[in-house]
């Protein structure tokens, strides 16, 4: 079983949004890491961006200029699977929200890892059980690891046992991300959303009812969960700074699973994404940026 010091190289796979953010967290908090991607276009982006994020950092004088050559010397692109996790005492997936993508990602470090690694992914929405039942040998040393956009700047890492998951691999993931300057809360029982998605998820649809209802305005609505609960963020600008396709699908996807009438999109926003009010990112949606932003 590996403990928190035989940690020594890191493997991250899936170089995007989440996945070369990730990576840059462990290079500049010490740890040799591995950054793969099954597109080499991608994996080129990724390690562009990482450049240019420890190039802000030391610009802003947060780390000197020899700390951010050494995080990004810590930080290798590796485009085949096997040479990067197969030296790997940690891993974190970070592919396509996709079960199968998952799957098989999983089924190949079974094979390829030595048989003490952590496995872990940073699914939004899969649990480990899903992806680890008949993939990994043993599924004791998987779990969730759970980190919020952007992962360089967000705290919070959610850590998830899913019902093989031992104890031990429990609290490594849990040291770990404290390690690499993260704050990390356990889930004892996996749940779809973990903690902050599934409260989200609840708060959203109840402003959905207020607003499809005609009873308040999403300003209103934001502002009062603004100032009578101190969220940062309303229900609908953050809608709008996620993307309100991202919300959409995200919804649907669960819908999907479960059935449940209480988890269908609700009509205004299969509407939005139909005339493409998307959020910030088109210059509108349930605000008006006035501009793509
Ligand atoms: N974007 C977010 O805000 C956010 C937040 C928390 C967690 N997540 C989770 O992180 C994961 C990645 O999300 P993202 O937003 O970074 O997605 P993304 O689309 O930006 O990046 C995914 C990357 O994975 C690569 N990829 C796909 N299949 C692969 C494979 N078989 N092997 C190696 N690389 C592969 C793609 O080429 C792409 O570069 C998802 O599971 C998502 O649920 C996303």
């Amino acid at each position: 079983m590996t403990t928190i010091d035989d940690i020594k190289q890191v493997c991250v796979i899936g170089a995007g949004t989440m996945g070369s953010q990730i990576a840059l967290q462990c290079a500049l908090s010490g740890y040799a890491v591995n950054l793969n991607d099954a597109a080499a276009d991608a994996l080129e982006r990724g390690m562009a961006s990482n450049r240019a994020l420890v190039g802000q950092r030391v610009s802003k004088g947060r780390i000197t200029p020899a700390q951010g050559d050494a995080a990004l010397a810590r930080l290798q692109a590796v485009p085949d699977l096997a040479d990067a996790a197969g030296t790997a005492d940690f891993v974190i997936e970070a592919a396509f929200e996709r079960l199968d993508v998952k799957r098989e990602i999983f089924a190949t470090l079974n094979d390829i890892c030595a048989p003490q690694a952590i496995l872990t992914s940073n699914s939004s929405t899969i649990v480990i059980s899903k992806i680890v039942d008949g993939t990994l040998s043993d599924p004791s040393r998987a779990a969730n690891f759970h980190f919020f956009h952007p992962a360089t700047v967000m705290k919070l890492v959610e850590v998830s046992k899913g019902p093989a998951t031992s104890e031990e691999t429990a609290q490594v993931c849990m040291e770990f991300a404290r390690r690499i300057g993260k704050e990390p809360v356990l889930l004892e029982k996996e749940i779809y959303g973990f903690i902050v998605n599934y409260i989200l998820g609840s708060l959203s649809r109840a402003a959905f009812e207020l607003l499809e209802g005609g009873y308040a305005t999403a300003e209103d609505i934001d502002k009062a969960l603004k100032l009578g609960l101190g969220h940062p963020m309303g229900p609908f600008e953050l809608a709008d700074f996620s993307g309100v396709d991202i919300m959409y699908h995200a919804m649907q996807t669960r819908y999907a699973e479960t059935g449940d009438p209480a988890d269908k999109p609700p009509a205004i926003l299969e509407q939005m994404v139909r005339e493409g009010r998307l959020g910030r990112k088109t210059g509108k949606g349930f605000y008006d940026y006035g501009h793509e932003t």
